[in-house]
């Protein structure tokens, strides 16, 4: 058995519209790195963080507390210490938190010969994620342990659905550089929604599941909306209705926030549309002072992925 493992774990988008804290999609572009061994000392060290300012003390940081739960369960008669390689920007809404929570579980089950199935990882990887967002939910933890698309059924008890991906779904992402946390993100939604919002969004959610079981990009692309979050979060994101209109011009199948902002996604049919969207968003970006950085991204089916 291995003492050591370097992955990459992936950034993802959660809610997808109209499947807020449910439905989910992992992304290949953009990832953290991570390199986690096995140590004689019991218990978890984060040794190295490089890229952004997190917490190095294990119980503050959440691929820690993520790792801190699944040794809870697993008892081993020794420990790990963990670097990891951050190239999400926290508080970007691409589930930054998230890769760090999985990406610790995923690399210490390989070091222990996979004890553990993926639906069982993701609950270790929620406790993690709760540490950042101040609740427990799984949607970006998901796809990024399963792979391509995934519906949290429930989380208690925890029920993952994987969804499949059509083969020519693209992402773009596009990331205007200001910080939301999803807490104060959270903060700002209505506790009760009116029962017509509700009753579209989940005929919308249905016909999403629908469209990507069957291949029916027309279906996706009239699914993809979101008539009960996006209304409150949308005027934290600057430029947010510019985007989603270039999106339309230029052909793609639906946009929306990417988990709980700032970034946007926007998902078309094949890389063509996908990059002239890019472009597009980059043109607008250019024209105001806002830091942005810009993705094209090819669903990733796989998820989280062994290096080394
Ligand atoms: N579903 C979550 C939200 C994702 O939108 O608040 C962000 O962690």
């Amino acid at each position: 058995m291995k003492n050591e493992i370097k992955i990459f774990s992936p950034a993802t988008v959660a809610n997808v519209a109209c499947g807020f804290d449910v439905m989910g999609f992992c992304l290949d572009a953009v990832g953290d790195e991570m390199i986690v061994k096995k140590s004689a000392q019991k218990g978890i060290r984060i040794t190295k963080i490089e890229g952004y300012d997190l917490p190095l003390e294990a119980e503050k940081n959440v691929a820690g507390v993520a790792a801190l739960a699944l040794l809870e369960d697993a008892k081993p008669e020794f420990g790990f210490d963990i670097e990891i390689y951050k190239n999400i920007k926290p508080g970007s809404g691409i589930g930054s938190s998230s890769a760090s929570a999985s990406g610790s579980v995923y690399a210490i089950n390989e070091l222990l010969g996979r004890p553990y199935n993926k639906t069982q990882l993701s609950y270790f990887a929620m406790k993690g994620e709760a540490l950042a967002s101040g609740c427990e939910h799984a949607d970006n933890i998901a796809p990024g342990i399963f792979g391509g698309f995934t519906l949290v059924k429930s989380i208690d008890p925890l029920e993952i659905l994987e969804i499949p991906t059509p083969t020519e779904l693209y992402a773009t992402i596009v990331h205007p550089q200001i910080e939301i946390k999803t807490s104060e993100a959270r903060a700002i939604l209505p506790k009760d929604i009116p029962l017509q919002k509700a009753i579209t969004q989940w005929a919308n959610l249905g016909s999403l599941v629908h469209g990507l079981h069957t291949n029916d990009y027309e279906l996706i692309s009239k699914s993809l909306h979101d008539v009960v979050i996006e209304p409150y979060r949308s005027t934290l994101i600057p430029y947010f209705q510019e985007v989603k209109a270039l999106a339309q011009k230029h052909g793609a199948l639906g946009s929306g926030i990417s988990g709980s902002g700032p970034s946007i996604f926007i998902l078309s049919k094949g890389e063509d549309i996908a990059n002239k969207v890019a472009h597009a968003a980059e043109a607008l970006y250019s024209k105001t002072n806002l830091d942005f950085n810009i993705h094209v991204s090819k669903i990733n089916t796989q998820g989280i992925k062994t290096l080394l």
